[in-house]
């Protein structure tokens, strides 16, 4: 990895604490790594909001309290201690000049920015303006950019003032165990890194669904819809993980380059390969404009132009308001030849490796068997659970965090992957195709099989519950429930 201890973090300033983001993650994160035994810096939130120390404390404990089941007093108290509020203005000098006071003696400051990235400019000028950068990380928050235009621009705002090596950008799916998994998975098995390539796999099929809708965050969601929310980002990380090339050693720019490397060699998103849904009732939603055209479903095809993947579709397909909450990544193998020595007409299904990122993250090795009762052949799998096996991990956020106070950037993503993801997609966001209607708790519009048509249909995906478990292919793409 890119860093050593020496390089830790001499205080963790979080921009923003008193938002969304802290309440749900950060406090939580940080709890955690205190309990851990990871933190060793002192914690200063900077925000509007007219609060003390006192009061930064207590909403720490009732988030904290309110999403661990194990809550210790005596771990709290310890974090506690280190936490310092203060209110300022982001647009003032004097917020950074008091700043600079608590920062007085301690190097390498680490500046979480919770806040807006329209802000993001403005609080790297101040921090530099106030002598605070030289031997900082920043660390932002997604989204970054709206599109390409946008993304570069965010990158030359940062980099008047920060190099690329101090910045430090979140894509929390980045910090999800069974994602890390992948490398692992791919590069320390032989008997899966010979297979994964386009003379064995017919087609891999990424999914993001999830059972619920857009809530609260109706304002936020209507001007992104699912395309930049999970698509740009998260998917095509994991998607870059599924095909890069192994990394050559353990610095966080040998894992890096491999994933741009793949990034360069996927070609630009076709419109006509690519279905827009959005769930119905999405426009009663507050905050979404009545006549809203965003996305909240979206199903689109890549393909990766190198000799391992050159011909083998990659199918991405992320929604709200779904039949069931999974995300996972299936690869499709190719269909075995006729089985002669069944002495009449035979063939099996093809092969699958399923990885399942949430819930309950594990693998799933799809094989046939010689069949019962009748039938020639008959798909049974081989299931591995993470936690089972190898114990609970850390959570995402936790991760990142304690990463980014060590200085290690293997798991941040970097300017030109950024940008590569956002050329990619860039011509669905400049041509948006039609947009068609499905009902909510369904598997998303019926379009969406026409994506695949000629390839591996859409799977069901591997569920925990019995009821849910995958059969033979499902033509339609829909639940069978
Ligand atoms: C966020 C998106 O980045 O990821 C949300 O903005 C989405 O819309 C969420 O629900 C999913 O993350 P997770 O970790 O719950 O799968």
């Amino acid at each position: 990895m890119s860093s050593t201890r020496s390089e830790a973090t001499g205080a963790l300033v979080v921009f923003g604490i008193s938002g969304d983001l802290a309440r749900k993650m950060t406090f939580r994160a940080l709890y955690r790594l205190e309990r851990r035994g990871l933190l060793d810096c002192p914690v200063i939130g900077v925000a509007l909001d007219p609060w003390n120390d006192g009061q930064l404390v207590d909403h720490a404990r009732a988030a904290i309290e309110a999403a661990e089941p194990r809550f210790s007093k005596r771990v709290f108290a310890k974090l506690a201690q280190r936490m310092q509020y203060l209110q300022g203005d982001f647009d003032q000098e004097s917020t950074y000049r008091q700043l600079a006071e608590r920062l007085k003696g301690r190097r390498r400051p680490l500046f979480y920015l919770e806040i807006p990235p329209s802000l993001f400019g403005k609080v790297v000028d101040r921090l530099a303006q106030a002598g605070l950068t030289h031997e900082a990380r920043v660390m932002v928050e997604k989204p970054f950019g709206s599109d390409l235009r946008s993304a570069r621009a965010l990158d030359s705002e940062l980099h008047r003032v920060l190099g690329e090596d101090q910045i430090l950008r979140i894509d929390h799916f980045l910090g999800k165990e069974p994602v890390m998994d992948l490398q692992f998975l791919r590069f320390a098995n032989d008997v899966l890194e010979p297979v994964w390539n386009r003379d064995h796999v017919a087609a891999v099929q990424i999914t993001m669904a999830e059972d619920f809708g857009v809530e609260d965050r109706g304002h936020f969601y209507d001007s992104v819809g699912a395309l930049r929310d999970v698509v740009q980002n998260h998917l095509l990380q994991v998607l870059a993980l599924v095909a890069m090339e192994p990394p050559a050693g353990s610095y966080a720019d040998d894992l890096r380059n491999k994933k741009a490397d793949v990034f360069r060699a996927i070609p630009d998103a076709d419109p006509a390969h690519c279905v827009r849904g959005q769930y119905q009732g999405y426009r009663q939603v507050p905050g979404v404009s009545r006549r809203s055209t965003t996305e909240t479903y979206v199903a689109l095809r890549l393909g990766i132009d190198n000799w391992r993947w050159a011909g083998v579709p990659f199918f991405i397909r992320a929604g709200k308001s779904l039949a069931e909450r999974v995300t996972e990544v299936r690869i499709v193998f190719r269909h075995p030849p006729h089985l002669a020595f069944l002495g009449r007409s035979a063939h099996a299904e093809p092969n699958q490796v399923i990885l399942r990122i949430d819930p309950d993250p594990g693998l799933r090795v799809v094989l046939n068997s010689k069949g019962s009762e009748g039938r020639i052949s008959q798909p049974v799998h081989l299931d591995l659970s993470f936690a089972a096996e190898v114990g609970r991990p850390a959570e995402p956020y936790e991760r990142l965090i304690d990463d980014a106070l060590r200085g290690d950037h293997s798991l941040f993503t970097r300017e030109d992957t950024v940008e590569e993801t956002w050329r990619i997609v860039q011509p669905l966001i400049t041509s948006p195709g039609p947009l068609v209607r499905y009902e909510q708790g369904s598997w998303g519009p019926q379009e969406a099989v026409q994506l695949v048509r000629g390839h591996p249909g859409w799977h069901d995906p591997w569920m925990t519950t019995p009821a849910a478990e995958p059969g033979p292919r499902s033509r339609s793409g829909r639940s069978k429930r």
